[in-house]
């Protein structure tokens, strides 16, 4: 990159063309460090009795360490920050210790919280300065390509405050009057143009003093982070998601995951 300033003969005014270039991209963050906050605290209740969700097996092994291996993955991500159960943090210690990790990668567990919102907020708490680009990872989507973590990394460093992998919808999504009793009918109320729809996924990216702005400002319970970067009246865009990025919420995605995690296998052979 030229600077002129820096080529000019001595005592030459510095031209201005340099503040010129860095205004017309205000916000990109080429440089910047990033960091992964994982919350792995929830218990997973609907995926039935057993240990809390992020420690089950996949194959053998954890769902959290596949989860924190697809992070790492990302040759941009020099630290991942694990939200362990409330009382879980020294087993997910002795977790990460027990397996394989890139060696690049710095790791941190922290214990959660009560909801996944104070888990992510307690995961950002325990971030060192040095880091202004953050994702946020469900410990519940361990199948995550890295190609997808690269995508929405690239998009913060290009300017983005907050960024989703989105997929568009198989299914027509309804709007209903929720009934208090499950199992009753439920008055529809609306149809949304489901073109116009999309899931989104993990991880999200962000600039993370808009994240942290977001979780001291916003008080509602929400499902995802962008949300909280949305009501600040910031904007949130979009990167292509995957469809191997899905979450692991009920018993028939255990069987989802390990196929998937079987076909990688019989790939990796060839
Ligand atoms: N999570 C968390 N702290 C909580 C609740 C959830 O860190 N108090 C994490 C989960 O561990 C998971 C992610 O947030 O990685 C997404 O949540 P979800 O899929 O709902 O997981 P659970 O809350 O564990 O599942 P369930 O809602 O079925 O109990
Ligand atoms: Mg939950």
């Amino acid at each position: 990159m030229s600077d002129d300033s820096r080529t000019s003969p001595a005592g030459a005014q510095p031209t201005a063309q340099p503040t010129a270039r860095s205004a017309a991209q205000p916000t990109a963050r080429t440089t910047a460090r990033t960091a992964a906050v994982i919350p792995a605290a929830g218990r997973g209740v609907r995926l039935g009795p057993g240990a809390p969700k992020a420690l089950r097996a996949l194959n053998g092994t954890p769902m959290l360490i596949h989860a924190v291996r697809a992070l790492a993955a990302s040759r941009a991500v020099s630290l991942v920050v694990v939200v362990a159960p409330p009382d879980g943090a020294p087993e997910v210690k002795s977790l990460l210790d027990a397996h394989a990790l890139p060696e690049r990668t710095d790791f941190l567990v922290v214990p959660g919280g009560d909801s996944r919102q104070e888990s992510v907020r307690l995961g950002l708490d325990a971030l060192p300065p040095e880091y202004d680009i953050v994702l946020v990872h469900d410990a519940a989507r361990p199948l995550v390509p890295v190609d997808t973590v690269d995508a929405v990394i690239e998009t913060v460093r290009e300017g983005a405050v907050a960024v989703v992998p989105a997929l568009p919808l198989a299914d027509t999504v309804k709007e209903v009057e929720p009934t208090a009793t499950p199992g009753e009918p439920e008055p529809v109320v609306a149809t949304p143009e489901r073109a116009r729809l999309r899931a989104v996924q993990t991880p999200q990216g962000f600039d993370r003093v808009t994240l942290v702005r977001a979780h001291e400002t916003v008080t509602d319970d929400v499902t995802d982070d962008a949300s909280m970067v949305e009501q600040l009246g910031e904007t949130v865009v979009t990167v292509p998601g995957h469809e191997e990025a899905f979450k692991v919420t009920r018993p028939l995605d255990l069987v989802l995951a390990e196929a998937v995690l079987a076909r990688r296998r019989l790939n990796d052979g060839f």
